[in-house]
């Protein structure tokens, strides 16, 4: 049987800006979150820094290369605020809008279209300090700041996002392990919640410009969890809260629905950790957006005797938590149970999906990434099913260009077609590259 997938699916590959940029000092950049805690010692795994990367700041060519061996027809990319605007406030970095410039001109002259995010993690450290979202004020900023991208690139850019995976800001809030490093859930439900109408308001602010190709939208990501034992009392409350408390609910039902589910809301009164809600934010919140991006990793099976087990083995956080189990098979369930319980009605892309090599050192057997292969290869064809079944996915975005900064887990966790050595900064295609590069050319696989 063939998997062939509609004519102008959108086939790409997705980078974030703090990931694989480096140049931290280069071109008048200021210092973002995670440039500074990730030089507190222990915050990394293997210690690792962000502050060359793949230094993409400095080889933007090579990179296009990459893009165009591939094929892809799109490029999913994140604009670094400290790049644009170093203080998160005030001046404008003209080197910064060079560089992006630079990448939009490389793209648009070998037909690649651009799909930009712009807030993927790295805040400005100067914002930082002054509360980060957990401040209200964070709305003016953020909104200066997505004017003067608009203004630039605006029309030039075809698909706009707004935020990448809100749930990074709470988990940095919250949970400690991700920038800025802080263990404070209260604070951690305010900025979401600022976030999320920074979200509405640079929507409303985009429409303002009256762009008529340019789209925009928000990427949320999904790791379903579903109990083990659905008698089991606490597997069955461990995946409510993982969906509901401290998962994609938080942000799918005031973007989508409106106001936060019931359950949330009681669960943030019983806790005393309600944020500050003004009046008006939650039509604010739910603009109507013109797409969804969902990053797809995996789904997890609530089982919470192993659990216990994985969090002692492991330590918390990170994708691999219940590596190597993937259920791929449960994609297209997990579309269809989104899609409905969040009434979406706008056309979806996958705007991540991927898995890391974990703790392979030798160059040979990172090459051979077999493991990708056959990973991505479920994932399409549950996919494929999917969008036979009437489901309106647009696109596919493979999780990662390159192996790049994986941020608490440094750079032992290699996401890449590419192999990227960070001594030479050469890009080497391992074995999945090809493999894409087929699927593409061939607008879906076989067998
Ligand atoms: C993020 C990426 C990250 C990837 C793999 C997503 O959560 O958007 O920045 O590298 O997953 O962990």
């Amino acid at each position: 049987m063939r998997y062939d997938f509609p004519d102008n699916f959108i086939w790409g590959v997705a980078t974030a800006a703090q990931q694989i940029e480096g140049g931290m000092r280069d071109g008048g950049r200021g210092l973002s979150n995670w440039d500074v805690f990730s030089h507190i010692p222990g915050t990394i795994e293997g210690g690792g820094v962000p502050d060359t990367a793949c230094d993409s700041y400095h080889n933007l060519e090579r990179d296009v290369e990459k893009l165009k061996e591939l094929g892809v027809n799109s490029y999913r990319f994140s604009f670094s605020w400290p790049r644009i605007i170093p203080d998160g406030t005030g001046e404008v970095n003209p080197e910064g809008i060079a560089y992006y410039r630079k990448l939009l001109t490389l793209l648009k002259e070998n037909g690649i279209v651009p799909n930009a995010t712009m807030f993927h993690w790295d805040l400005p450290y100067a914002l930082q300090v002054k509360g980060g979202f957990g401040n209200r004020k964070m709305i003016e900023w953020f909104l200066n700041y997505a004017n003067v991208l608009l203004d630039n690139f605006g029309e030039d850019i075809k698909y706009w996002v707004t935020f990448n995976e809100p749930i990074a800001t709470y988990v940095g809030n919250a949970k400690g392990f991700f920038a800025p490093g802080l263990s404070d859930d209260a604070y951690a439900r305010q900025c979401c919640h600022n976030l999320l109408v920074c979200h509405g308001e640079t929507v409303k602010l985009f429409r303002s410009k009256g762009f008529r190709d340019s789209k925009i939208g928000i990427v949320v990501d999904v790791w379903k969890h579903y109990p083990a034992d659905a008698d089991n009392e606490e597997d069955v409350m461990s995946a409510m809260l993982a969906n509901e408390t401290e998962g994609y609910g938080m942000f799918l039902h005031p973007l989508f629905i409106g106001g936060y589910s019931d359950y949330l809301n009681e669960y943030m009164t019983q806790n005393g950790v309600m944020p500050e809600i003004l009046p008006g934010d939650f039509e604010t919140i739910r603009q109507p957006v013109d797409f969804y991006g969902m990053n797809f990793y995996n789904v997890l099976i609530d089982d919470t005797e192993k659990q216990r087990r994985l969090a002692e083995e492991h330590g918390g956080g990170g994708n691999y938590q219940n590596r190597p189990e993937y259920h791929t098979e449960l994609l297209g369930r997990v579309l269809r149970e989104i899609i409905e319980e969040y009434r979406i009605d706008v056309p979806l892309f996958i705007s991540e999906n991927g898995i890391p090599q974990v703790g392979l050192t030798d160059r040979e057997s990172i090459l051979d990434d077999q493991e990708r292969i056959e990973y991505v290869e479920k994932v399409l064809k549950m996919l494929h099913g999917a969008i036979q079944d009437g489901i309106d996915v647009r696109g596919y975005y493979l999780w990662s260009l390159m192996d790049n900064f994986e941020w608490s887990a440094g750079y032992e966790h290699r996401f890449g077609l590419y192999y990227t050595d960070f001594d030479t900064l050469e890009l080497i295609p391992k074995k999945s590259a090809g493999w894409y590069a087929d699927v593409i050319s061939n607008n879906g696989l076989g067998e």
